[in-house]
């Protein structure tokens, strides 16, 4: 993959993972990747105006909205226009047509807000996965990000990072405990793709304090990560 490699991010939300991006690429005027496209799945969503305040291009399509193939071509079109290298799938809803699937087979990840392949997969999305992590039972969730497949939430996975489920957790908290180490292995599992590596290696430290119920300390495990 060329340097920097050029990468369009779908988002349905917020976009704070997508914000990750930005301050890790286009904000540092990474050598590695560059986010130049954003595709929002509706209008008015945060996402769109973080890429606006970004100088970043947005592209508005809603597959639910029209016929399955004009929705592929309609993103193939924004995609091949912005010469995109790498799709990152970051709070994004929907189904990604499998014309766009197939075209940028190998190069196209999801990050999901569990350890797949538990907890994932049709109608597991926002605060219903750490809902099903805390009736489950589960001492420890995480984050996952893998290639994307025809189906939700399947396909090789390139990075997973556990968190721990503490005491007293609500789904609110675990998610947002999730949300901190999802900022922070997306753009290392990106990094990684574009580098060649197939798999991001989480450094002891961070499995060490999760022994111990830390929640890890963001500035320290950046550097761990880097
Ligand atoms: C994240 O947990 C992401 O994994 C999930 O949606 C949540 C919010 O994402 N799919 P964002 O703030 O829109 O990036």
């Amino acid at each position: 993959m060329r340097h920097p490699a050029r990468i369009a991010v779908f988002a349905s939300g917020g976009g704070s993972n997508l914000q990750a991006l930005f301050d890790c690429f286009n904000d540092a005027s990474s050598p590695v990747a560059r986010v130049e496209l954003v595709v929002a799945s509706r209008p008015g969503i945060g996402a769109i105006a973080r890429a606006e305040s970004a100088g970043v291009p947005t592209t508005t399509v809603d597959p639910a909205s029209m016929p399955p193939a004009m929705a592929a071509a309609e993103l193939i079109r924004a995609l091949e226009w912005s010469a995109i290298d790498l799709i990152v799938l970051a709070g994004y809803l929907k189904l990604v047509p499998g014309e766009v699937v197939d075209r940028y087979a190998e190069r196209i990840v999801n990050i999901h807000p569990a350890l797949l392949p538990a907890f994932g997969g049709p109608g597991m999305y926002g605060l219903r996965v750490h809902r099903a992590v805390l009736d489950s039972g589960a001492t420890v969730s995480g984050a996952t990000v893998h290639r994307v497949g025809a189906r939700y939430d399947e396909g090789p996975i390139v990075a997973q990072w556990p968190v721990p489920v503490l005491m007293g957790d609500t789904p609110e908290s675990l998610a947002a405990r999730v949300l901190r180490v999802e900022h922070l292995l997306l753009p290392a599992a990106v990094e990684a793709l574009v580098m060649g590596r197939g798999a991001v290696e989480l450094p002891d430290e961070i499995i060490f304090d999760l022994t111990h119920a830390a929640v890890p300390e963001l500035d320290s495990v950046r550097r761990l990560l880097r």
